[in-house]
């Protein structure tokens, strides 16, 4: 697996491991901001995303029979991906003392790049493959 593969997969569980804590906080102290929207998004954003960017770095190029269209915008995603799931979360604690919500703002836009450098790297290396030849028919040898 290449090492942009691994890190998503362990920032993945660890985001999973921290919005499973938040929603069993959650389940005692009840839905409260900003708790609800971090729980939501480490399970969405960072549990369910990454474990799928993870896996479909790995895994689409090797359908597609295609090397990956870019490896340095992969390594930018993966950057984007968390600077802008962590900002967000920081955002949420700011909105929620009442401060504005320029903090969210601005890493929710780093986020959502991160998902468009995803996007464009994805459909740049699929490709529609060609079916595979039919297999010969057995020719019975004459003696
Ligand atoms: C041990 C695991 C989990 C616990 C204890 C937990 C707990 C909670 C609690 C207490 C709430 C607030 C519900 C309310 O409005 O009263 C909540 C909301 C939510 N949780 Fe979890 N959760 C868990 C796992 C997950 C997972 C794995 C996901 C997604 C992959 C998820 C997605 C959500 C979403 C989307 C909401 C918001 C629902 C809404 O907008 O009303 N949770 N969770
Ligand atoms: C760039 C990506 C995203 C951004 C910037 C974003 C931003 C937001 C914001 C600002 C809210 C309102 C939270 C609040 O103040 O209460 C919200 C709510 C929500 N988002 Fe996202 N989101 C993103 C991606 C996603 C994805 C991929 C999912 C699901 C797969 C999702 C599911 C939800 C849900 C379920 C809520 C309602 C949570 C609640 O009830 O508190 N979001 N999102």
């Amino acid at each position: 697996m290449s090492s942009v593969t691994v890190w998503f997969i362990r920032c993945a569980m660890i985001y999973f491991l921290i919005a499973i804590l938040l929603g069993l906080h959650m389940t005692v102290a009840g839905p409260v901001y900003p708790v609800m929207p971090i729980h939501v998004h480490f399970n969405l954003l960072g549990w369910m995303s990454m474990m799928v960017f993870g896996v479909g770095y790995h895994i689409l190029p090797r359908f597609s029979g295609k090397p990956l269209w870019s490896e340095r915008l992969s390594y930018v995603q993966l950057w984007t991906a968390n600077i802008g799931l962590i900002g967000m979360a920081a955002g949420w604690v700011v909105k929620s003392s009442g401060v504005g919500t320029s903090v969210l703002v601005i890493f929710s836009v780093v986020e959502a790049l991160s998902v468009l450098f995803f996007v464009i790297n994805m459909m740049k290396t699929i490709k529609i493959a060609p079916a595979p030849a039919p297999k010969p028919a057995a020719v019975p040898i004459k003696k």
